[in-house]
């Protein structure tokens, strides 16, 4: 047969990609990426007291929750199939080491146990830092105006294996020291608690799309910036070396922060790698949404499910978000 007679005698164009995209049943059976509830982790943060439920700055629709709210909460997120979580805990008392980060009764240790208990499949994962627990803010110890690494690791492994022994299911380093997983390994490995996995803070960058969260977390920095600990965000081949270094440390799941404005990271860090890539869709990103939602600029629901669909297509196997009860309930409406 002649070319001329497939192109002409069949009709142009030969392809039609419009053919694929005809009904939503097609369209369905076509789709390269899915958005699913299995993948979200839900963060929360956790308050000292009983009964407080306040609405955090800037983030509208999230709260300082103290643990009896809190597992109204949880269970809230179990129903709509949010099965994991990450806590952040705001202590009553802050020092110059954050030495309440390890305190057997702090509101995150008694978020564990009761979360634990009551609702035991639940998944509940731990942030492990020091900057909530600081009098100074940043997120390790300071010596001589700058954040001393190596003094820091000891606090940190101190920390998650105060989260591991009050029952924490993982256990998540977000400060940026060198050398936090092998420290964090070391001190769960030494303590019977190997099964205990880590997700590594890897690629997380210097950025003001952590505004919100400092509010609510009440951990900006006294003085100065992270820039000295947290990455430089021009930088994408280092966030392979960051990555790499936790995987040897021993890291299980590896994340890039913030996840927006870094999906180019989080495309080259899921090709490099065979640990399955988190990402955090952090408190700035939320944010916006929720302030262009309010104004009736943009559609919420298309704008967040076509934000999270963006993210994994560019190869999160896990989504940090502030919205997943949200998206959770849009999907089970769309099933
Ligand atoms: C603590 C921590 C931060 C976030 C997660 N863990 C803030 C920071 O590094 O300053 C940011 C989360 C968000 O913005 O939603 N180190
Ligand atoms: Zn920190």
């Amino acid at each position: 047969m002649a070319v001329e007679s497939i192109r002409v005698g069949t009709g142009f164009p030969v392809q039609r990609p419009r053919r694929l995209r005809a009904s939503e049943t097609i369209r369905r059976l076509v789709q390269e990426t899915r958005l699913g509830t299995d993948d979200l982790i839900y963060p929360l943060f956790v308050v000292p007291g009983t009964g407080v439920r306040e609405e955090i700055d800037a983030m509208p629709g999230q709260y300082h929750l103290s643990v009896d709210m809190l597992l109204r909460r949880v269970e809230e997120s179990l129903g709509l199939g949010v099965r994991a979580c990450i806590l952040f805990g705001i202590p009553e008392h802050k020092d110059a080491t954050g030495s309440s980060a390890f305190d057997p009764q702090g509101p995150v240790q008694r978020a564990i146990r009761e979360i634990k208990a009551r609702f035991p499949e639940m998944y509940v994962i731990t942030d492990v830092c020091l900057c909530e627990y600081t009098d100074h803010g940043h997120c390790g110890v300071v010596q001589d105006g700058r954040v001393a690494n190596d003094p820091t690791l000891d606090l940190l492994a101190r920390e998650a294996l105060s989260h591991a022994e009050a029952g924490a299911d993982m256990v998540a380093p977000s400060d940026m020291m060198d050398g936090r997983v092998a420290a964090i390994r070391k001190a769960l490995d030494e303590n019977g608690f190997e099964e205990i996995p880590i997700m590594a803070y890897s690629a997380k960058y210097a950025s003001a799309y952590y505004g919100p969260f400092r509010v609510a977390a009440q951990s900006a920095p006294r003085f100065g910036d992270r820039r000295s600990y947290q990455m430089d965000p021009p930088n994408a081949r280092e966030a392979l070396k960051e990555v790499e270094l936790d995987i040897a440390e021993g890291a299980d799941i590896v994340m890039v922060k913030p996840a927006l404005a870094y999906l180019d990271v989080l495309w080259r860090v899921k090709e490099a790698t065979k640990v399955p890539v988190a990402c955090y869709n952090v408190s700035g990103e939320y944010a916006m949404v929720k302030a262009a939602a309010q104004r009736g600029w943009i559609d919420e629901r298309r704008v967040v499910l076509e934000t999270l669909t963006g993210m994994k297509r560019a190869g999160a196997d896990l989504i940090l978000t502030y919205h997943a009860l949200d998206v959770a309930r849009w999907l089970r409406e769309d099933a």
